[in-house]
């Protein structure tokens, strides 16, 4: 692969994807920030003329769950560069509440995006990639890719579904040279949190069984996300090390305290850290 590579990123209108693509564009890479939105792009662009990489940046729609925009995006990439050397799958989002207050289409939604839109822009990609005989692929799931918490088993499913993809994918894509990585981010304050929430179709149903602890739960995300100082930049600094590293570590978990949990999710009995975890988040019994 040549330095300069051409990269797409799904997801860019804010959070990691938008801060990334901006990196990468100052780096001097050729970048196309895909968003579903292109009148979303505003601070995406102020992003990239703050740190000089205008040249460098394109912003074309994608959404990552409509087929004909993907196939245009990928035509149009190929079109131009007749090459894409990295695929970053970032787009995503979460929906918050128990099970019982999901719907069956909650769970579609979140599999929509989380899971088969990265399905989808991954088998657009792939056959620019194998004719290259080169190629990364990077996903972007979540330390609820590997440890569970109550009230978002909509979303860690999601995210644990696309880090099993990723393991299989890995594997079948090495020997035809493409390479292929999880960033498994804790919680940084972006959209993801707040204007892009989402909440179960009974979260706010003051009938469902859920409702005293859904709101207790709430009120202690917001807290923390409040008071979340972690830097998003971070995540966007650990992308460009993947896409400019000669070999990718296939896992990649992003400071200490995720590290930890990583590895204590790991090494202790699920039952110990289920009780732990509920224990910290779930309201004391009257
Ligand atoms: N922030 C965290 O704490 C955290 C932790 C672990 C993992 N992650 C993961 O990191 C990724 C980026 O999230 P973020 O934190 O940067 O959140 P964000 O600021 O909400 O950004 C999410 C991006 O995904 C886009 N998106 C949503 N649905 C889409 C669709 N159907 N097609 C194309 N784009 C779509 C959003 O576009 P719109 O503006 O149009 O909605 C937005 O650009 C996600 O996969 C998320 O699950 C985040």
């Amino acid at each position: 692969m040549s330095l300069k590579k051409t990269i797409l990123i799904t997801g860019c209108s804010s959070g990691f994807g938008m801060l990334t693509a901006a990196r990468l564009a100052a780096k001097g890479h050729q970048v196309y920030a895909t968003m579903r939105d292109v009148s979303k792009s505003k601070p995406l662009l102020t992003e990239v003329k703050k740190r000089g990489g205008d040249n460098n940046l394109k912003i074309i729609p994608l959404d990552v769950t409509k087929p004909e925009t993907i196939l245009a995006a990928v035509q149009h990439i190929s079109a131009q560069e007749k090459k894409i050397d990295v695929l970053i799958n970032n787009a995503g989002f979460g929906i918050g509440g128990f099970f019982e207050d999901l719907s069956d289409d909650d769970y579609r939604a979140q599999f929509d995006v989380n899971f088969f839109g990265v399905l989808a822009v991954t088998r657009a990609v792939l056959p620019l990639m194998r004719g290259q005989k080169t190629g990364k692929v990077i996903n972007v799931t979540s330390l609820a890719s590997f440890s569970g918490t109550p009230a978002f088993s909509a979303y860690a499913s999601s995210k644990w579904a696309l880090e099993g993809f990723s393991e299989c994918l890995y594997m079948e894509l090495k020997p035809l040279g493409i390479d292929v990585a999880v960033v498994e981010p804790g919680s940084y304050r972006t959209k993801i949190f707040e204007d892009n929430a989402r909440y179960a179709k009974y979260f706010h149903d003051p009938q469902s069984p859920y409702y005293r602890i859904s709101r207790h739960l709430r009120k202690l995300l917001d807290d923390h996300v409040r008071k979340n100082k972690r830097d998003p930049e971070e995540v966007a600094k650990v992308l460009e090390r993947l896409v400019e590293a000669r070999n990718m570590p296939f896992r990649n978990i992003i400071g200490f305290r995720s590290y930890l949990r990583y590895k204590f999710v790991r090494n202790v009995p699920f039952k110990m850290y289920a009780w732990l975890v509920n224990k910290v988040l779930l309201p004391r019994k009257d």
